[in-house]
């Protein structure tokens, strides 16, 4: 070994041990002519390592050329540095090595930024030098904490009966909604291999071969548009169990999620997790993923307004439109007139509201330009339906259900950030249940499936599967930390009759089901246990148990929102005989350089 110790290990009770030491230079200190001072690093941490310069001119020679991020071997004597003079900056500060014997194990050149302190470089710089990037503590902490929080949920399943059981990732195309990412066969001209978006299908599958409890920790692929909680290759916490109920299900979670909070971050979690209805999170938040760290639910007063005489306010409602509004408390004096009128009305306006009206309550009634609109009881009422009081700001949005759930849930999530309603290290977790099964597409004119297609139709609602698809529940369940969704899944059908009426009303026919999925409907004809599952975002959670809101910080490469990876530089053209042994020719190929 070339080290007897991490640079992280020694104390005050080491006074005197010879050691080695190996690292980085993290930093390079002179003091007057024979002592030279570096922080070697490695990441354990960083010990402060002594070179008397003028006892040995060999070493003399070598330290006085050493720069940062050079990699050097060191054998020395662990020195106490006496009572008060313990460097609290590190946290073997109260020690430093002596050194008696340096070896220079490999020169760096001169990196492109500071692994500590400095500003952060800009991120296209760091990801294209992802290898000093990592070294940074932050980073290697998150790896850390990934590391950590993946072990607890192994442990957690390893002691309930679960198996973790790997599923193929040169597969057939799985619905999960997004564009697949494709891998062409050589051996099968003109035929692909679709990286999975999920491992949904197999883990059915395996319900019916009898592995009742499955988990895996397992990779994503997902070709759609990215953002700061989104990657093209992500990965899941994906589990699947057999002969259980929604309820099985939730409560599998809500123990995972205590447990493993506690055991990374010490943070208690009260179980169980609250949990709220699709149609109540909608009503009350204008989101199914709403951050309930803070309250300021959304209010309907579309009633009081239609009788008013604010012709903006009453022509929405009559057009079936409605007034749906937040209160700020205590926000009368928070926003100038001039960063309503534009900041904020601009806002709403990029989730496509048309306006934003506001209006203050002083002495009981409204102050605002348009509150001569409203009668005094009209006033009166408002503030009573939007539980305000004097001193509150009031926010409306006049227009279809959809536009007002949107502009009101972003500007709710706004304000409660910009006015500091919640403490950012908290914590809300919370269910929500009973999605409806099938949303609208107007550009398709048909149904999709709201999650996937293998989801379980709430009992109560089968009647409507013929006449009013859109009233359909699915017995389905999303989990929401913070704001993000952080996990998804369903009761599953095990019926492929219903499977099959179900591809239908996707206007997925026969044909094609059978192309796409026959290989689970034969499954499910030869005896298919009832079944659940979730999958939960791995990156996901890290990135908020790190208290971080960019899930590239949480991944060792990432890809940058035009799914590149800088490092390496991937994706890359390849050669002319690859091409051609996959049999493919392009149709527009890239221009020559
Ligand atoms: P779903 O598609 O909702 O469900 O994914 C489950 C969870 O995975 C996370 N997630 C992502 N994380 C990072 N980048 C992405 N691009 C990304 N996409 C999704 C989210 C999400 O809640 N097969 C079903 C699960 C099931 O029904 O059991 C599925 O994949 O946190
Ligand atoms: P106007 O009559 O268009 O000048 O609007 C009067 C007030 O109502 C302004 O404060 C507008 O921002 C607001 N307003 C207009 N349209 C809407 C709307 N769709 N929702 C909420 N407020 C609106």
């Amino acid at each position: 070994m070339l080290r007897t110790h991490t640079c992280g290990e020694l104390r005050k009770a080491n006074d005197g041990l010879p050691v080695s030491l190996a690292g980085w230079v993290h930093s390079y200190r002179e003091q007057g002519r024979e002592l030279v001072f570096v922080d070697l690093r490695d990441r354990y941490g960083k010990t402060q390592v002594v070179f008397n310069t003028d006892e040995d001119s060999r070493i003399d020679e070598l330290a006085r050329k050493l720069r940062r991020e050079d990699v050097i071997q060191v054998e020395g004597t662990v020195r106490y540095r006496g009572d008060g003079l313990t460097n609290a900056k590190l946290e073997t500060g109260e020690i430093e090595v002596r050194v008696t014997q340096l070896k220079l194990l490999s020169r760096s050149k001169t990196p492109p930024f500071e692994i500590e302190g400095g500003d952060l470089p800009n991120e296209e710089l760091r990801l294209s030098h992802r290898f000093l990037d990592l070294r940074r503590p932050e980073l290697q902490k998150n790896l850390r904490l990934r590391h950590d929080l993946t072990q607890a949920v192994r442990r957690y399943f390893n002691t309930r009966d679960f198996l973790e059981i790997e599923t193929p990732m040169l597969g057939r195309s799985t619905p999960e909604g997004a564009r697949d990412y494709l891998v062409p066969s050589r051996v099968h001209p003109g035929s692909f291999y679709a990286l999975p978006q999920s491992p949904q299908i197999y883990k059915q599958i395996l319900m019916v071969s009898g592995f009742d409890r499955y988990y895996q920790i397992a990779r994503c692929f997902r070709d759609e548009d990215l953002r700061a909680d989104r990657q093209p290759e992500f990965t899941q916490i994906d589990l699947e169990m057999s002969f259980v109920e929604r309820d099985d299900i939730l409560q599998m979670i809500d123990g995972l999620v205590s447990s493993v909070m506690k055991e990374v971050r010490d943070i208690d979690i009260p179980l169980p997790l609250p949990r709220y209805t699709h149609a109540e999170v909608m009503e009350k938040y204008g989101t199914d993923k709403p951050d309930l760290r803070f309250g300021m639910p959304i209010h309907n007063i579309s009633d009081i307004a239609a009788e008013s005489d604010f012709a903006v306010f009453r022509s929405v409602v009559e057009g079936g439109g409605m007034i749906r509004g937040l209160t700020v408390k205590g926000g009368a004096d928070l926003y100038s007139r001039r960063l309503l009128d534009n900041d904020l009305k601009k806002y709403v306006g990029d989730y496509g509201a048309k306006g934003l009206a506001y209006m203050k309550v002083a002495g009981g009634a409204l102050e605002s330009t348009i509150a001569k609109f409203f009668s005094a009881e009209q006033q009166a009422a408002i503030i009573e339906r939007m539980e305000a009081g004097d001193g509150d700001l009031l926010l409306f949005v006049a227009d279809s259900w959809k536009v007002t759930c949107a502009a009101l849930a972003a500007l709710r999530n706004r304000i409660g950030k910009e006015q500091s309603l919640y403490d950012p290290a908290s914590f809300s977790c919370l269910w929500v249940v009973d999605f409806p099964l099938f949303t609208w597409n107007p550009d398709a004119n048909r149904y999709d499936a709201e999650h996937h297609p293998f989801c379980q139709p709430n009992a109560e609602d089968v009647e409507y599967l013929k006449t009013d698809p859109g009233k359909v529940r699915a017995d389905s369940y999303d989990l929401v930390v913070n704001g993000y969704e952080a996990a998804s899944g369903s009761v599953r059908i095990h019926d492929s009759e219903i499977q099959k009426a179900i591809f239908d009303l996707l206007n997925i026919d026969s044909d094609e089901a059978e192309r796409r999925f026959g290989f689970l409907l034969d499954a499910l004809r030869f005896g298919a246990p009832p079944h659940a599952g979730i999958a939960l975002g791995l990156d996901r959670w890290v990135m908020m148990l790190a208290g971080n809101d960019n899930i590239r910080e949480v991944i060792a490469f990432p890809k940058t929102q035009k799914a590149a990876d800088l490092l390496s530089g991937a994706p890359s053209e390849v050669d002319a005989q690859q091409l051609l042994d996959l049999h493919i020719e392009l149709s527009d190929p890239p221009p020559v350089e």
